[in-house]
């Protein structure tokens, strides 16, 4: 069967506008997550509550420009003086290059260190703008307004910033939180549906890994809503409390990655397809270890079935030796993610000799 999610377009359900809230809570500082359809019409008064000063500095990609430039420009005027830079769309502009055009930009623009950055756009925008926070006068604040279905439920929250380089992902960066986390759910609906299946794979894994409740969700709706934005969030809330600086528990976010990278390189699939791809393999594999639950394994492909994730069969014995070969592994030892039950997972070390493959 094939179902592609659509948001409900209503902003209002029985007359009532729906808000959610959920805090990030970290060591030095917390932080405030809002989901409400229709924020982008009035965002100046979340913006408010934790930004006084008269200078906003939007930027952006030229997709998500097209459609919300202005309606956020607009809803900000009354209140503050706005700037927009607005940079190519895609993966390529995670780069120093364009790293350094906004900088530019910005100090041409006269940016201060007590000015605002707003993240208005999907991963790459979120990633970027955090990085010239983190960085330009050694600090900045920024708000992100996360506009893809990634990075509305998982990338915009945990503080990881940064851009590729040298011909690996994500290598300059920085753990820069953002002030606050403002998304209006109804962006989903001008995104291209290849980038929802996208997004779906992380969502799926959440559920995966730590929310049975999004799993049934999931299950049981053709629509995606912001309960199920909020649910996604929570698991990645508990991870990042419990782990801030990616030195244990978060690891286990990396369920579906493992294999989802080999597969990623080796066929071209977007990441979250890939993802999706890579998390029937290692519940395979949690399968044959008797480590993973058939009734968790059964669920979960089913749900990737329903999400039009594609169905072809990778043995993932065949993908060991890339796995290997991956930059994550440390001293000769891979973590493995496996499911236990629905919504659990473990951490599950194994040592390269151990696999069975010839490494000559
Ligand atoms: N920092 C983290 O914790 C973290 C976690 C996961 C992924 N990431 C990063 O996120 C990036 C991927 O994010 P992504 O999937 O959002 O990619 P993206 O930012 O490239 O967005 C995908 C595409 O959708 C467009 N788009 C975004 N919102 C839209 C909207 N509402 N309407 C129409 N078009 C819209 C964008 O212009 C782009 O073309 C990767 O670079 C990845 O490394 C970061
Ligand atoms: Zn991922």
């Amino acid at each position: 069967m094939r179902i592609i999610p659509f948001f409900n377009k209503n902003k209002e359900r029985d007359g009532e506008i729906i808000v959610k809230e959920l805090n990030i809570n970290l060591t030095h500082t917390s932080y405030k997550i809002i989901i409400e359809n229709g924020l982008l019409d009035h965002i100046a008064d979340y913006i408010k509550t934790v930004y006084t000063n008269k200078k906003i500095f939007i930027i952006t990609d030229d997709n998500v420009a097209k459609y919300y430039l202005k309606k956020v420009s607009k809803a900000l005027e009354d209140s503050y003086i706005v700037e927009s830079i607005v940079i190519p769309h895609g993966e390529a502009s995670k780069s120093l290059t364009e790293y350094a055009h906004v900088c530019e930009e910005l100090l041409k623009k006269d940016i201060r260190r007590n000015h605002l950055l707003l993240a208005l756009g999907g991963g790459v925008i979120g990633d970027l703008c955090g990085f010239v926070s983190s960085s330009l006068y050694r600090g900045i604040p920024y708000i992100g307004v996360p506009t893809s279905l990634l990075s509305q439920m998982d990338s915009s929250i945990g503080g990881k910033t940064g851009i590729d380089f040298f011909g690996r992902k994500n290598i300059l960066g920085a753990f820069k939180q953002p002030k606050m986390v403002l998304i209006d759910p109804l962006t989903l609906n001008t995104l291209d549906p290849s980038e929802y299946t996208s997004g779906m794979g992380e969502l799926i894994k959440h559920g995966a890994i730590g929310n049975k409740k999004l799993l049934t969700m999931l299950m049981n709706t053709q629509e995606m809503n912001e309960d199920i934005i909020l649910e996604s969030l929570s698991v990645k809330k508990k991870m990042v409390e419990m782990d801030e600086f990616d030195m244990g528990e978060r690891m286990k976010l990396n369920f579906g990655h493992t294999f989802g990278h080999a597969i990623e390189l080796k066929y071209g699939y977007k990441h979250g397809v890939a993802v999706g791809i890579g998390m029937k393999m290692a519940l395979q594999m949690g399968l044959d270890l008797g480590v993973t639950d058939k009734e968790a394994c059964d669920v979960i492909c089913h749900i990737l079935d329903k999400y039009s994730f594609p169905q072809v069969e990778y043995n993932y014995k065949d993908y060991l030796h890339d796995v290997i070969y991956d930059k994550k592994n440390l001293a000769g030892t891979i973590n493995f993610i496996f499911v236990t039950k629905l919504g659990e997972c473990v951490i599950y070390p194994i040592k390269e000799e151990e696999l069975g493959v010839d490494t000559k």
